[in-house]
């Protein structure tokens, strides 16, 4: 496997328990797709209470931190690295605001829920954070690099070499 290069900004998504109850995984999954970025790691899993904290670590004062955290282990989430150029703002406009029943139509969010906690997704919300959380849910081999063949009608010549 060789690596696409220059669009290595990565970015992690998580699919939240409401979107596992819901079964809204493979269409938010396909809005990633049909944007044209590139998935180079995915897996389910249970978060513990130590990931749990440490990824909630911002909010852990907040009132309303023990319904997130009690949310967020109801089901097992779906935690995805996706890639591409610009791809932590570009998630982050894709995903909506929080507040997803304001959330702007056409957004994930938007268009899949109503609630600020039940809100489908979590997304990076900066290049330093992405890094971070990216190495939380993954270890380094389980994200894979891989040339994707589409890539020549997604981005033009100059943003390929980047
Ligand atoms: S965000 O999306 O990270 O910018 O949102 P933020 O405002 O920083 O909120 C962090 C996470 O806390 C959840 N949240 C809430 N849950 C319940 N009640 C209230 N009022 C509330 N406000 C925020 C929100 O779903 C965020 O989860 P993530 O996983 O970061 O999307």
């Amino acid at each position: 496997m060789s690596k696409n290069k220059g669009l290595q900004e990565r970015t992690l998504v998580l699919i939240k328990p409401d979107a596992i109850q819901r079964g809204l995984f493979g269409a938010i999954t396909s809005r990633f797709e049909h944007k044209g970025l590139k998935l180079v790691g995915v897996k389910m899993i249970g978060l513990d209470e130590a990931i749990l904290r440490e990824h909630y670590a911002h909010i852990a004062e907040k009132p309303f931190f023990s319904g997130v955290a009690k949310f967020m282990q109801s089901t097992p989430v779906i935690a995805m690295c996706w890639e591409g150029l610009d791809v932590v703002s570009t998630v982050r406009k894709i995903t909506g605001i929080t507040k997803a029943r304001e959330a702007e139509s056409g957004s994930i969010r938007g268009d899949f829920a109503m609630s600020v906690s039940c809100n489908v997704i979590h997304a990076s919300d900066s290049i330093e954070t992405a890094e971070k959380e990216v190495k939380r849910f993954f270890k380094e081999d389980e994200l894979f690099g891989y040339d994707k063949s589409e890539y020549m009608h997604v981005y033009g010549e100059d943003e390929r070499v980047l």
